[in-house]
């Protein structure tokens, strides 16, 4: 069940391992002129990945799907993984109808800090003046310093009912804590880990022969439901609270 949204069904995301010509590997060079500027009045998300990036995958689709470019002024800016080798980038980059997404890949292991990992990776974010940032199974502990740089833009999804159950392993938590019910949170990145305002929710239920894997993969199936609609919403509310002219 979810909260926000009606559920509706979705085909699960199925991972192509094709890759365009640039490939993974080249990505950081691919596209990099980025979406047109020529409209200031559009309004950028940057989304950050490390893995599998079906959360990504379920923006992306909704965007062109729903054509937020066309109907609110929204674009899908850019996607930046920290791993070259994301199946996240693999499956963008194999879809010709997402070509115009400009794809980079920021390595962390190329840093000696995570300060100057994030200085870097805010940098590479700003060429595309986001007005939100979207962590989407970005595996980081970000700095004080870059969640400040974004505060009020940066939301992530967290794979819990918050607040139960911030941090890793939240669905074998979940199970060995007895829970009937589990879900998952979209919500604002402050500077205590997976404690920010809530912005969306959805819940599903806990059964008795539930294995971890189970329990993620059906609240997987609602994220992919809740976070595109977070997203517009987060701009819904930009806009509603804007003062009239
Ligand atoms: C999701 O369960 C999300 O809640 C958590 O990491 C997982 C990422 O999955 N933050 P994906 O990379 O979006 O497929």
């Amino acid at each position: 069940m979810c909260l926000r949204s009606k559920p509706v069904s979705r085909e699960r995301c199925v991972f192509s391992t094709t890759v365009r010509k640039c490939g993974v590997l080249a990505a950081t060079n691919c596209n990099l002129a980025g979406v047109s500027r020529d409209n200031p009045s559009v309004k950028n998300i940057v989304i950050l990945i490390s893995g599998a990036g079906s959360n990504m995958a379920a923006i992306v689709e909704a965007a062109y799907q729903q054509r937020w470019r066309e109907r609110f002024e929204i674009q899908i800016a850019a996607v930046i993984s920290n791993k070259a080798h994301a199946a996240g980038l693999a499956w963008l980059l194999s879809h010709s109808e997402f070509a115009d997404i400009p794809t980079q890949v920021l390595e962390h292991t190329q840093f000696e800090s995570r300060e100057d990992f994030d200085q870097a990776l805010l940098k590479r974010i700003d060429v595309h003046a986001p007005n939100l940032v979207v962590l989407a199974g970005f595996m980081r502990i970000l700095t004080p310093a870059f969640v400040a740089h974004y505060s009020g833009r940066l939301i992530n999804i967290h794979p819990s009912l918050l607040p139960a159950f911030t941090g890793l392993n939240t669905h074998q938590r979940a199970i060995d804590a007895g829970c009937q019910f589990a879900g998952a949170t979209v919500h604002q990145v402050t500077p205590e880990l997976d404690h920010g305002q809530i912005l969306a929710q959805a819940v599903v239920p806990v059964l008795a022969s539930d294995t971890a894997e189970d329990l993620a993969a059906r609240v997987l199936t609602q994220e992919h439901l809740i976070y595109p609609e977070a997203v517009l919403d987060f701009f819904r509310l930009q806009e509603a609270s804007r003062p009239a002219k």
